[in-house]
């Protein structure tokens, strides 16, 4: 089968380019160890994964970043009054019952010529949104930068609660359209999202801010591809409604894309060896998507077979993984970037040749994966109907 930029395994792992912590990624039941806080460095004893690596003396930084936080990243959140709501998008609620049912039938006759396959991705995408509780715990788990008391004043928390609460509406707003579609099992979706929540993600951020917004900047701007591309598809299935949506959604992942890697390019302006050093890291590590121990209680292989599926019909490729870290070196112009120390130039120059590296050995695996002829699996989520996994 094929193999894509969030998929395991990932066949361009770079091991002998820029060594760190190596560690596995498949997908697991396993109970997980959490760690007690330090401010040092710990090995995860079940992992080897490390913990708290940022220096204690590199809090410093952020603090010192508060004020420019308040004007360089607050004002990139939408005020409330002026933010979409889900149910501007979905049948009127408040109508009465028999103009409410013929939105409904509106919406069922726009989605019904919409292959399969593309629910088996946008359930994936719902599914990964609606996570979000994860993603807010992994953020205020950073160092210098958590939301201490749940109501912090520091624009550090007051950005991460305020982007949780934008975020809270994309999941809202798929899972009501794929309910109402009736395209999709919905129990089964929802004990997916159950699943998901309950396991976690673990994409090796190690409570470093420097790592965490290296990894939020690549992720919103995979996020901001995705939801583009199901937006896209929708489109040209015949369903404009949908591709309003996912076309909103992913505007909104923009923003958020913007809003982190200004914080790193920042961290590069003020720290650039250690800013550099986080963004190999990252990418040594590669960047996994952050529902990667997605779950239905059944397909133990559930988040490789929803890649792949992504993959084939475009929506989130190895290709776009390439794309976005060649976008990310020239925005953050990592190749001209001065001022660094000996490890530091080390590192920029393992990022800046990695996206080729990624493209050559995608195509191999590719070649790989057609030589193997058709494959197909069966989705719980669309009421197990199978899906092919390669062209
Ligand atoms: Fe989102
Ligand atoms: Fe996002």
């Amino acid at each position: 089968m094929q193999s894509c930029g969030y998929l395991t395994p990932q066949p361009w792992a770079p091991t002998t380019l820029y060594r760190t912590n190596r560690h596995p990624r498949l997908p697991t039941q396993a109970p997980r160890i959490r760690l007690p806080p330090s401010t040092s460095a710990v090995a995860d004893p079940v992992k080897n994964r490390k913990a708290h690596s940022m220096p204690p003396e590199k809090a410093e930084v952020f603090k010192s970043l508060e004020p420019w936080a308040s004007e360089g990243l607050l004002p990139l959140l939408k005020p409330v009054e002026q933010s979409w709501q889900p149910h501007n998008f979905v049948p009127d609620s408040s109508l009465p019952f028999d103009e409410f049912m013929d939105q409904v039938k509106a919406l069922r006759d726009r989605t019904a010529e919409l292959p399969d396959e593309y629910f088996v991705v946008l359930v994936g995408d719902m599914i990964t949104e609606d996570a979000l509780p994860t993603y807010q715990t992994m953020i205020n788990n950073l160092d210098a930068v958590g939301d201490e008391s749940g109501a912090s004043p520091v624009p550090w928390a007051v950005w991460t609660r305020s982007w949780t609460a934008e975020e809270n509406r994309h999941g809202d707003l798929l899972r009501t359209y794929l309910y109402l579609s009736g395209r999709v099992d919905m129990p089964k979706v929802e004990k997916t999202v159950q699943y998901l929540i309950g396991a976690g993600m673990d994409v090796g951020t190690e409570n470093n801010p420097y790592l965490g917004f290296v990894y939020t900047s690549f992720q919103e701007r995979a996020t901001f591809v995705s939801h583009g591309n199901t937006a896209r598809l929708a489109k040209e299935g015949g369903d404009p409604v949908l591709a309003r949506i996912c076309g909103t959604i992913a505007a909104d992942e923009k923003r958020h894309e913007n809003a982190y890697t200004r914080i790193v390019e920042k961290l590069l302006e003020v720290d650039p060896s250690e800013a550099m050093r986080a963004i190999a890291d990252m990418m040594h590590k590669k960047i996994t998507m952050p529902a990667h121990l997605m779950y239905d209680g059944e397909d133990p292989r559930l988040f490789e077979h929803f890649s792949a599926v992504a993959q084939r019909m475009g929506v989130y490729t190895a290709n776009d993984y390439a794309d976005i870290l060649e976008f990310l070196i020239g925005r953050w112009g990592l190749e001209k970037l001065e001022g660094l120390t000996g490890e530091g130039r080390r590192a920029r120059d393992f990022v800046c040749g990695l996206a080729p590296r990624i493209r050559k050995l995608q195509e191999r695996a590719d070649e790989r994966a057609r030589k193997m002829g058709p494959h197909g699996v069966k989705f719980s989520w669309i009421f197990n109907k199978e899906v092919a996994l390669t062209m």
